[in-house]
């Protein structure tokens, strides 16, 4: 892999407060152990290069074949971790290696924790962005959420169930690999979700944006971008790598970054 396209999105955190200076953080997802240059040393650069105080990823940065590819996925987060705070949630490889992978697989999650990445399943870090109370969560889906052909519900109350409720008085962001419960997400308490996963539809056309997602569902609604439901907003990449719909037309690669002020 050689190119891949900054995106960047300023996003105004809710409640009306604001940061009193802006916030910058950059959103990893669906790398699928691509490199870009040996040892991924041109998006490592590019990374650098955008200053970020922490860094998000949201799922999918590994190929969950029967063995694993994980190396360069690996080598890319350790390099990472010890730069930056970094908030991982899985995405449906991850997932995948966990459930059918033979053991070797389970050193990523090991290599990732000894690293010093915090891995989210269904948990979550309250720390501080700026002078604002923030809470980062990461959700687990359950695997039918992944089901092929046909969207599977998930409403907010199951959200609830996996991740306890939100809280009431902090910024709530949220991790969540697949985009395609945002009205759940919302519901829920989620003021600022970050996803990946749909991989911005594979083939984009003009006014119909992206085509298919990796499950063969037509037209996502969420396929890359801002979206927001009243004042709850969701970040969507669209991803770093490919993979099942290897295609991309008019639609390249992408890090994200974000302004948050
Ligand atoms: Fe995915």
């Amino acid at each position: 892999m050689s190119k891949f396209r900054i995106a960047r999105y300023q996003i105004q955190m809710s409640n009306g407060v604001g940061l009193q200076q802006p916030f910058s953080a950059v959103l990893l997802s669906d790398l699928h152990n691509a490199s870009y240059g040996d040892g991924n040393r041109v998006l490592l650069q590019a990374i650098r290069d955008e200053a970020p105080e922490l860094i998000f990823v949201t799922g999918d940065m590994l190929i969950s074949t029967q063995e694993p590819q994980m190396d360069v996925a690996l080598a890319l987060m350790e390099e990472l971790a010890a730069q930056y705070p970094v908030y991982y949630v899985e995405g449906n490889h991850e997932c995948k290696v966990r459930r059918y992978a033979k053991t070797d697989g389970l050193r990523y999650f090991d290599t990732l924790q000894d690293a010093g990445v915090h891995l989210l399943k269904n948990s979550c870090v309250r720390t501080e962005l700026r002078n604002m109370p923030v809470t980062i969560w990461g959700l687990e889906l359950p695997w039918r959420c992944y089901e092929r052909f046909q969207k599977q519900e998930l409403t907010a109350a199951q959200v609830g169930e996996l991740l306890g409720e939100s809280d009431r008085d902090r910024c709530n962001i949220l991790l969540a690999h697949n985009p395609i419960y945002f009205e759940a997400y919302a519901e829920w308490g989620a003021d600022l979700t970050l996803a990946g996963h749909l991989h911005g539809g594979a083939v984009r056309l003009p006014f119909l944006g992206g085509v298919i997602t990796p499950q063969f569902q037509l037209f996502p609604k969420y396929d890359r971008g801002v979206f927001r439901l009243q004042d709850r907003q969701m970040v969507v990449s669209a991803g770093l790598g490919s993979h099942s719909t290897l295609l991309r037309i008019n639609n390249p690669t992408e890090l994200v970054v974000l302004d948050l002020i």
